[in-house]
C-alpha cells in the first residue's frame, strides 16, 4: 500500500535540525497513521525534506493539509490591492505563493517584485501578520545549476544557549514585525517606506515563543530590514538596536544551521516558522528558479 506508516524512513541530516523523509508519495492518499508519524517527525526535526514529488498544485495543497489548514500567503493581499489577478503576479490557487526569479518579460533577473535571484535574508515567514503560519511547504519546479541554497537555523537552540542574564532580560518582551519589505528588501506594492520607528507598520510578537506542540521555548525574531524596521516595543532606539544586534548575531550562527544545497525539481521542504528561521543564498540569476510555496496552520504566537 502506498504511504504505509511502516514504510516511512526518517533520515536525520546529522545537523542541528532537518531530516529527509522517504516512503511518501503525495500523488497518493496519506492515511491517519502515516500523517501522525509525519507530524511527529516534523516536531522532532523542525524541517522535513521530501524528494521526487512530481505533483500538481492541488496535490501540494492536499499534502500541506496533513500538517495544518492551508492558508493564503500574506503578501498576496498587497498584489490584489493593486488589482492584480491570477496570471498577473498571483497564482491561480490562493494557497500557493510563487517564489520566482522571472522579470516582467518572463526572463530571469536579479531583482523583481518578489525575491528575485539575490539573497533572501534570515526570517520567519509572514511574521508581519497577527497569525503567521506554523508551517511553510516549499516545492521546487525549476532550479538553477548552482546557488540558491535554502538554509535553516534552530531557534530552540538559539534560545537555550542564551546567557541566563539575557534570558532574564528578554522575558516578556515583544518586537514590532515590519511588514513593509519582503525578505529580499523589496518594498511591497503600494507601501511607502517608513521614515521613523513610529511609522513602521506590523504586529508586535513575543520575542520568546512557546511552541504549542512541543512545549519548548524558541527565540522568535521574525524579521528585520534596513532601519527603521524591527524594534523592541516600549524601548528606546539605542537600547533596542543593541539588543537586536546581539540577538540576530546569536540566532544566525552556523552551529544552529543546516542547509539544503542540492535542490532538484520535485524536492519539497516543510519548515516550522515557530522555531526555525530560514535564509536563501543568492544565485547568478542566469537560470530560472521557480518554487511554489504553501502556508499552513495560522496561529497567534504564544508568549513563553
Ligand atoms: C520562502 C523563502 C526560500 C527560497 O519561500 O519563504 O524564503 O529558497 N524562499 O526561495
Ligand atoms: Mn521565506
Amino acid at each position: 500500500m502506498a504511504n504505509a506508516a511502516d514504510a516511512l524512513t526518517i533520515i536525520p541530516t546529522g545537523g542541528p535540525l532537518g531530516a529527509e523523509v522517504r516512503g511518501v508519495d503525495f500523488t497518493q492518499p496519506v492515511g491517519g497513521q502515516t500523517t501522525a508519524a509525519l507530524n511527529a517527525a516534523w516536531a522532532e526535526h523542525l524541517v522535513l525534506l521530501f524528494r521526487d514529488q512530481d505533483i500538481s498544485d492541488a496535490q501540494h495543497i492536499a499534502a500541506s493539509a496533513l500538517f495544518g489548514p492551508p492558508a493564503v500567503g500574506a503578501s498576496r493581499a498587497y498584489f490584489e490591492k493593486q488589482g492584480r489577478a491570477p496570471g498577473d503576479g498571483v497564482a491561480a490557487h490562493p494557497e500557493i505563493a510563487v517564489i520566482s526569479n522571472l522579470g516582467p518579460d518572463g526572463v530571469p533577473v536579479m531583482e523583481n517584485e518578489g525575491l528575485g535571484s539575490g539573497e533572501d535574508v534570515w526570517h520567519s515567514d509572514n511574521s508581519y501578520i497577527e497569525t503567521p503560519p506554523a508551517g511553510s511547504f516549499l516545492r521546487a519546479l525549476e532550479v538553477p545549476p548552482d546557488g540558491g541554497a535554502t538554509s535553516f537555523t534552530n531557534q530552540y537552540m538559539a534560545y537555550e544557549t542564551l546567557p541566563d542574564e539575557v534570558k532574564t532580560r528578554i522575558a516578556g518582551l515583544r518586537t514590532k514585525q515590519d511588514s513593509t519589505r519582503n525578505s529580499a528588501g523589496v518594498l511591497r506594492p503600494g507601501v511607502t517606506a517608513p521614515q521613523t520607528l513610529a511609522d513602521v507598520p506590523g504586529p508586535d510578537h513575543p520575542l520568546v515563543r512557546l511552541h504549542p506542540v512541543t512545549g519548548r521555548k524558541a527565540l522568535y525574531l521574525g524579521r528585520r530590514r534596513i532601519f527603521p524596521s524591527q524594534y523592541v516595543t516600549g524601548w528606546d532606539r539605542a537600547e533596542s538596536e543593541e539588543l537586536l544586534d546581539f540577538l540576530w548575531d546569536h540566532a544566525t550562527q552556523a552551529k544552529f544551521e543546516w542547509g539544503h544545497h542540492d535542490w532538484r525539481p520535485g524536492d519539497m521542504l516543510l519548515w516550522d516558522n515557530r522555531c526555525v528561521m530560514h535564509h536563501r543564498d543568492a544565485h547568478a540569476g542566469a537560470h530560472r528558479r521557480i518554487m511554489h510555496r504553501t502556508q499552513l496552520g495560522r496561529e497567534k504566537p504564544i508568549a513563553a
